[in-house]
């Protein structure tokens, strides 16, 4: 029986993670549920609630509180609101947690669940990206571990060899391209918020769909890659790959290549993690290779997409130069889901952001220690810095 945690429940994530679990596990013999917790969804939080009937349940969101409280009434669970209570929530003690808040938001949860020696199946990409390898090494101390669920990931993990570690040339991450793979700098000058939140091939949050589109998605996986399985950068590869049918590859040395193909169906992933060591029989969706007929790849276009060379620029800057690349993004994605920032915007900011960072007034994204203090500074100071930014330009516009 294990006690299951999942966080960021209302999302794409949470909810296929618990659409997996009601057709995969037994309650109250393969498991039980100890904390749901999400951002302001508070219907769709209180209906998990009340089907599921976590140890407790926590709304992120306090404007939504009165209208959660109402909604749970009468059902005798625990709930409770606010940010400290999430990590609170996290930091119970499970043994499966899946972390699938979007963004920074989650990085003090999947620190706390970290802390627990639980298994924690991280979609949430951004905490790894400012954690780095320290996240992974407080799972280790606590008798835990941290499975990557984000499918690239999820499938170099499937076929990463550790005993052979020495022998591996490289990792290959594969890339769909998202709704503008082939355009020119010039095209994706006037792209809008409706067209590149039309993944070809993925369901998805609003966010990560974005980053998808500019790339910023495979430059955080690039990140995420490096600490994960400890491979210096010269050492990974992106493809895109616009079938999403091959999730990465493990290059060895003896010249084979080892790949994990799936359907572009999250729940595949999600399903590994949550049935690792083992895996899980479910009515899976499967790959039809006839119909598929061909897979092509293709090298990325960091010219119009700059977010991928940024990615290895911070990786290679080391320090907190990561944490910088993820907030100066995200208060970016932001900007352009609002209508304040276009496309292009987004890169040419993050690339601003990591300047500016260099600088002896931000000299905090030098620093090597990945404490959480630090990492939440230099988060903090990057924001300002990019808020600043647009807040600047927006001035501009409306003279
Ligand atoms: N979707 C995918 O296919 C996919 C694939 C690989 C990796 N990932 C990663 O998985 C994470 C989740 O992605 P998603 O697509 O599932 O995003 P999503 O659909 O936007 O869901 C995000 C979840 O986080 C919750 N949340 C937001 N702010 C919060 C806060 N301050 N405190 C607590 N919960 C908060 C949301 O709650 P409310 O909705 O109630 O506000 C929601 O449950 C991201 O880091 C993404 O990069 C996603």
């Amino acid at each position: 029986m294990r006690r299951i945690s999942i966080l960021g429940s209302t999302g794409s994530i949470g909810i296929s993670t618990l659409n997996l679990i009601e057709e995969t596990l037994r309650p109250g013999e393969d498991y039980v549920l100890e904390a749901l917790c999400a951002g302001r969804n508070a219907t769709l939080l209180a209906e998990q609630a009340r089907k599921f009937r976590p140890a407790i349940t926590v709304l992120a969101d306090e404007s939504q509180w009165p209208l959660f409280k109402e909604l749970m009434q009468g059902s005798a669970l625990e709930i409770a609101c606010g940010a400290e209570a999430v990590t609170a929530a996290a930091g119970r003690k499970a043994d499966w947690v899946m972390a699938a808040i979007v963004g920074i938001a989650g990085l003090g949860p999947v620190w706390a669940a970290a802390g627990t020696g639980a298994v924690v199946a991280l979609a949430n990409k951004e905490s790894l990206v400012c954690c780095g390898r320290s996240l992974l090494a407080r799972a280790e101390a606590h008798g835990g571990r941290i499975l990557p669920v984000d499918s690239e990931h999820n499938a170099i993990f499937q076929v990463f060899e550790e005993s052979e570690r020495a022998r591996i040339n490289r990792l290959i991450l594969t890339a769909s391209g998202g709704p503008f793979r082939g355009y020119s700098r010039d095209q994706l000058r006037f792209v809008t918020r409706e067209q590149a939140l039309k993944h070809p091939n993925w369901a998805m949050g609003a966010k990560i769909t974005i980053d998808s589109a500019t790339l910023a998605n495979k430059g955080l996986e690039f990140i995420e890659a490096a600490y994960l399985f400890d491979m210096p950068p010269e050492k990974i590869d992106v493809l895109i790959h616009p079938q999403s049918v091959v999730h990465s590859l493990v290059e060895y040395a003896d010249g084979s290549t080892l790949a994990q193909m799936g359907p572009a169906d999250m729940r595949v992933p999600i399903s590994h993690a949550l049935g690792w060591p083992n895996r899980l029989k479910w009515q899976a969706p499967t790959l039809d290779l006839k119909t598929i007929g061909t897979l092509s790849f293709d090298a990325p276009d960091e010219a119009a997409f700059p977010m991928l060379r940024l990615a290895r620029e911070a990786l290679q800057a080391g320090g907190l130069m990561p944490v910088v690349y993820n907030a100066a993004n995200e208060v970016m994605v932001q900007a352009f889901l609002d209508g304040k920032a276009s496309f292009m915007a987004i890169a040419e900011s993050v690339e601003m952001a990591m300047m500016k960072a260099q600088s002896p007034t931000m000299a905090l994204s030098q620093a090597t220690s990945h404490d959480m203090h630090t990492i939440l500074e230099t988060d903090r100071l990057t924001r300002q810095v990019v808020s600043e930014t647009l807040g600047a330009a927006e001035t501009r516009k409306a003279i």
